[in-house]
């Protein structure tokens, strides 16, 4: 319990109304979570058709954590689809969470801003790009923060919040207390590759997937982090995290060095890993269907 209370500063900061954009892997989830956590949740995407999945999940994560129907009935009804973006004027928070594309941020961004309430915190998911450069597009550039969730939501706690060189640090603060509001354990980092958790993951995901180009079976690899006492092999958590975003963040982050063989080959299959059904591992019926 003392360790949930996290790194932050403490600040007076709260929440009532959260606003994601963004559906998909990430940002479906975070709005599931914060509509668990008792928020109001706007989730906006381009369709209703692309915000549907993530509702269908956040049924399956409500009606785990909290059985009663009423609650569960309570929960759903504050996550509500918003593919028009309505919710951002009304948001304390506003999470952004589309894809991992620059000029896909700098529009939204420039779309946003004259839109925000005053005093909202305005935050992007992003792992491997610059908040410095992502800033850029906003006339009060210096209320960008990094809430940097980890994937599956709901079942990570550690959340960085990334506070950019120059920020405003009541930004950070304020995220800070968004994410202890909503019962995960916020780690102020600064704005650098990889923030602090991927620039330590990186190298042991791309290690692991070298040893697979290197003729070991990715099931080997697996089986031998876990019995070192990973709670996940690498090679499935590559799967977890998506291969095109591994092979993004792996380029940032690996030092100019060739991405693995292997995942490459992946990638122009389009095998993506858990989302996409197929990659390192057959995950067709929801598992890791491993060989040997
Ligand atoms: P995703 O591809 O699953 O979802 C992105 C969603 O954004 C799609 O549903 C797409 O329709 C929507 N979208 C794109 N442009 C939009 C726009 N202008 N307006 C509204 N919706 C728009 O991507 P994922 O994996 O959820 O990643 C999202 C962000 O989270 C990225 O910045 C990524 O770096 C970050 N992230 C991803 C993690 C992962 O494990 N996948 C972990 C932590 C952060």
């Amino acid at each position: 319990q003392e360790r949930m209370k996290g790194f932050g500063k403490d600040s007076e900061f709260r929440a009532k109304r959260v606003h994601v954009i963004g559906a998909g892997v990430m940002g479906g989830d975070i709005a599931a979570w914060c509509a668990l956590r008792g928020l109001t949740v706007t989730l906006q995407d381009q369709t209703l058709e692309r915000i549907a999945p993530a509702l269908k999940r956040a049924q399956t994560l409500f009606e785990k954590r909290l059985r009663e129907p009423l609650k569960v009935r309570a929960a759903f009804d504050r996550l509500i689809p918003d593919p028009q973006g309505d919710g951002v004027a009304h948001a304390d928070v506003v999470i952004e969470a589309i894809f991992e594309n620059v000029e896909a941020k700098h529009a939204l961004f420039r779309s946003l801003e004259p839109r925000l309430k005053q005093g909202a915190v305005v935050a992007t998911n992003t792992s491997s790009l610059r908040l410095e450069d992502l800033r850029t597009v906003l006339a009060n550039p210096g209320r960008l923060v990094g809430i940097h969730f980890f994937n599956p939501v709901a079942m990570m706690p550690l959340v960085e919040v990334v506070e950019a060189e120059g920020a405003d640090p009541a930004a950070a603060q304020a995220a800070c207390a968004f994410v202890k509001q909503i019962d995960k354990l916020p780690l102020p980092v600064k704005s650098a590759p990889g923030f602090l958790v991927n620039a330590v993951l990186a190298p042991y995901m791309l290690a692991a997937m070298r040893a697979v180009d290197d003729g070991v079976a990715p099931e080997t690899v697996d089986e031998a982090m876990l019995a070192f006492g990973m709670p996940m092999g690498p090679i499935e958590l590559v799967d977890t995290v998506g291969l095109d975003i591994a092979m993004a963040a792996g380029k940032q982050l690996a030092g100019g060095a060739d991405a693995p063989r292997c995942l490459i080959a992946c990638v122009e299959k389009n095998q993506l890993g858990k989302k996409s059904g197929q990659g390192f591992y057959d995950w067709s019926s929801g598992k890791a269907a491993k060989g040997s």
